[in-house]
């Protein structure tokens, strides 16, 4: 039995696409193992959306070095594969499969190329007009799983790698999502997330021609999942139908992930990103009108060339005016190929981890606040697993808000009893910056 090991950096769209490579890589008769020394194949699944991510599938060649007179084989996957190519076997010599996103649906071929020995395996090719689908997904999560919808992007922002590591945007169709979720259903899954670089953009390429809201809405009434989220979402392709399907059914999680960028339209030009701050607050707008109490969460990139102080100061007062849940940060980092390369006027590092530090600490308050008027409150939590440190059950809210519990009846996961995978209204007791703690109410 031939052996092979994983390791998956990088957004939720690797992950999913890590269960998948592991379901067909099982489907050829290998087995998972836990440590790479164990493995015959080792594989890196990697990103590069910032240089620091980049370097880590570097790093890791780097220590296993020494295990090339072995006979391991070694494989790239992911984004770093396909943004350097063949330049991998150059850097790491010891690597014999080089493959992005968009060659997965060729696994199995590439795996008999490198078992009768070919040196050097590449899947490189980007001109694919199809979405990876396979029977054999291997799910990580018993609850919750992932469906892509869509792959690749079609947007051109001017600091982001994604258009040129996973390619032009394919739809599946949405009676192959729509049978998926419906077997995901029947296998016992509750909680559905959507997935690709822009979901907004998703088009139905058979005759139905579902738009993005159509499918969400088709997807909340599909028997027995009881969640259904989303992610990522471009405020440009964002109209209010999702809203409005949102409203409609509480299957639909009230949570949108609307990542901003920036608070200066000046910046959100230069970066490409096709919507003024107006055009985003209209979207905000929509969502703080809504019946539903929506959760809002963004991404936002400090220190992109050419930001002045006073664009800084357009994203901070941004923060106070959306009052966001939770915001991922990032400082800008140069990518290959994109447009961003060419506005010289680069940000010192120690400037941009300055605007890093004072926009989170701005978040933190006001994540801290918000939370805290939740005390009192009663909510839904999803139960994930149990913290034996903390002694208390993982549940998380259709709002996508961490609440662990204690619960009376059962303190602890018992041999025969868990109550991962069940629901629980939970009365909040405590609130975090990050996280908020509770009692079950029975
Ligand atoms: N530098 C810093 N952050 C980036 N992101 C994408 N590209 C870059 C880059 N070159 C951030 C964006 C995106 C998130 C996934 O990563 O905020 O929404
Ligand atoms: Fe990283 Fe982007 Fe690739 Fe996801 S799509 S793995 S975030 S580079």
């Amino acid at each position: 039995m031939r052996t092979f090991y994983i390791e998956t950096f990088g957004c939720q769209m690797n992950a999913h696409d890590s269960e998948k490579v592991i379901g067909t890589l099982l489907s050829q008769g290998y087995q998972q193992v836990a440590k790479p020394d164990q493995a015959d194949l080792v594989l890196y699944n990697t990103c590069s959306i910032r240089d620091k991510a980049e370097q880590k599938v570097f790093h890791r060649l780097q220590e296993f070095k020494k295990e090339h007179g072995k006979g391991k084989l070694f494989g790239v996957l992911g984004c770093v594969a396909q943004q350097e190519g063949e330049r991998i076997f150059e850097r790491a010599p010891h690597v014999s499969l080089v493959a992005g996103s968009a060659s997965y649906a060729k696994l199995p071929q590439m795996l008999v190329q490198l078992e009768s020995g070919t040196r050097r395996v590449t899947g490189l090719s980007l001109d694919n007009d199809q979405a990876f689908e396979t029977p054999f997904t291997q799910r990580d999560n018993p609850h919750r799983a992932y469906i892509t919808i869509i792959e690749g992007c079609d947007k051109s922002c001017a600091y982001c790698v994604v258009p040129f590591t996973r390619g032009p945007e394919r739809s599946r169709t949405s009676q192959s999502i729509l049978n998926e979720a419906r077997e995901l259903a029947r296998m016992g899954y509750l909680e559905i997330q959507l997935l690709g670089q822009n979901v907004n953009s998703y088009r139905d390429p058979s005759p139905a021609g579902w738009d993005f809201a159509r499918l969400l809405r088709a997807m909340g009434e599909v028997d027995g999942i009881r969640r259904v989220r989303f992610t990522t979402s471009h405020p440009r392709d964002f109209v209010k139908d999702i809203i409005d399907a949102i409203d409609e059914n509480p299957v639909l999680c009230n949570h949108v992930h609307l990542p901003v960028q920036s608070g200066s339209s000046s910046v959100l030009a230069r970066m490409q990103r096709l919507y003024t701050r107006d055009e985003y607050m209209r979207r905000i707008d929509w969502m703080k009108q809504a019946r539903r109490n929506i959760s809002i969460t963004t991404d936002i990139i400090v220190g992109f060339p050419g930001e002045t102080e006073e664009d800084f100061e357009h994203t901070l007062a941004l923060l106070d005016e959306v009052q966001y849940d939770s915001l991922f940060s990032f400082k800008y980092s140069r990518r290959p190929n994109t447009a961003a390369l060419e506005l010289g006027d680069h940000i010192a590092e120690d400037e941009k981890s300055r605007r890093l530090a004072i926009l989170q600490e701005k978040q933190r308050a006001i994540q801290i606040r918000r939370n805290s008027e939740l005390v009192g409150t009663v909510d839904e939590a999803f139960v994930e697993g149990y913290n034996q440190a903390t002694r208390q059950w993982i549940g998380r809210t259709t709002q996508n808000r961490t609440l662990n519990f204690i619960h009376p009846q059962q303190p602890e996961p018992r041999e025969d009893a868990t109550l991962a995978g069940t629901a629980w209204r939970v009365r909040v007791t405590r609130a975090g910056p990050n996280s908020l703690a509770g009692e079950a109410v029975i």
